[in-house]
């Protein structure tokens, strides 16, 4: 086992509840030494963290699905990292695993915490481990049920999404077109909407930032909207449900667009709409789903094996750039799922 004695663990911790977009202010930089596992615990080495939107949410002290991070806390993160040290017959030094390891370069898990880290062993045949973070891991599995379990896409419909280019939308548009499916994205600027179109497959991408949605979505929804796919919420969630079908389905998974108000949360104007369609909509929590990721694994595995479905990260070096590579996912920076590398 490696001589921990020496290590020192920088951590970024939640000092501050931003009110508006997160500053430098809002975080604490601190340092201590890096630990032995007790019986039953392990040490893994941060090698790669999930920089999600959910993050926003989480500094904000109100009920959610989840509970806030706390003043003082190391801000939670799922990430990869490697086992340095172990005291669990079920992990071996050298192991890759996902877990939520927090935004710090070593994370001891005791054994009473294994299973609320979330940690399980990736397997590296499958996935690199950033895709283990994006189509293999929480995004892919929020695109996967929340499409097939509460979108439910019958070969022919047409799909839309927001975001489009980013962790989630990446996977629905995809999935959507391997199901028999249209597939339309929404993202913003030609670079993101040529990508998803070209490199990924959709049908058609509207650039909400160089355009009229509404005429894109009438443009390339010539048979309305089937299921829609809300990453963003806001004016164009009012947008698409001005252009469903009957009985169509729409998956609420997030509303980006309202995550740094400093006003009350937009909600949709047209929602009337969903009684004259005889439509519903519907929230998803990915977690909900967690017994079941294997078989979405396994099955998105595969589409990556055989070329059906790309992975695209966006990956920025460096623990201390944190506070500032986490607003690239409210300024549109990020181009596909953004991770941020802290060690190699
Ligand atoms: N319910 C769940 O369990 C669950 C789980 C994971 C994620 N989510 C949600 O899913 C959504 C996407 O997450 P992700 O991780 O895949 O992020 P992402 O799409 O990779 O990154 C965020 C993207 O949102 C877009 N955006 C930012 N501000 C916007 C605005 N005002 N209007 C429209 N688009 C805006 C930007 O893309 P453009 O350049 O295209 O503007 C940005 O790249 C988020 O709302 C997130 O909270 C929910």
């Amino acid at each position: 086992m490696q001589d921990l004695s020496s290590l020192t663990n920088h951590q970024i911790r939640l000092a501050a509840r931003p009110v508006g977009l997160p500053t430098r202010e809002n975080w604490s930089f601190t340092t201590e030494p890096v630990a032995e596992p007790a019986d039953g615990g392990v040490l893994v080495k941060t090698l790669f963290l999930s920089l999600d939107p959910a993050m926003r949410g989480w500094m904000n002290d109100v009920k959610s699905y989840i509970a806030p991070v706390g003043i003082g806390e190391v801000m939670r993160a799922g990430g990869i990292g490697v086992v340095v040290a172990s005291k669990n017959p079920a992990f071996a030094v050298g192991d890759h695993v996902s877990a939520g390891l927090g935004v710090q370069e070593y994370c001891l898990i005791a054994q009473d915490q294994l299973k609320r880290s979330g940690i399980f062993k990736i397997d590296t045949r499958l996935g690199t481990p950033t895709q283990w973070l994006n189509v293999l891991g929480m995004p892919g599995m929020t695109g996967y049920f929340g499409l097939m379990d509460v979108g439910q896409p019958k070969a022919g419909e047409t799909v839309v999404v927001s975001g489009a280019a980013g962790a989630v939308g990446q996977t629905v548009g995809q999935l959507a077109r391997i199901k028999g499916a249209r597939a339309v994205g929404i993202a913003g600027g030609k670079a993101k909407c040529d990508w998803v179109v070209n490199e990924l497959g959709f049908d058609a991408c509207i650039d909400y930032k160089g355009g009229s949605v509404r005429d894109g979505l009438k443009a390339h929804c010539p048979q309305g909207v089937d299921v829609y796919f809300d990453n963003v919420g806001g004016e164009i969630l009012d947008h698409v449900l001005a252009r469903i079908n009957r009985k169509a389905r729409i998956v609420i998974c997030g509303a980006i667009s309202q995550y740094n108000n400093t006003a009350p949360v937009q909600g949709p104007k047209n929602y009337l709409s969903l009684l004259v369609n005889r439509a519903r909509m519907e929230g998803i929590v990915v977690f909900d789903y967690a017994d079941r990721y294997p078989v979405a694994v396994a099955e998105m595995a595969g589409y990556l094996k055989d070329g059906r479905m790309k992975s695209k990260e966006d990956v920025v070096s460096g623990l201390d750039t944190f506070p500032e590579t986490l607003l690239k996912l409210f300024n549109g920076e990020n181009f596909g799922k953004l991770v941020l590398q802290v060690a190699s």
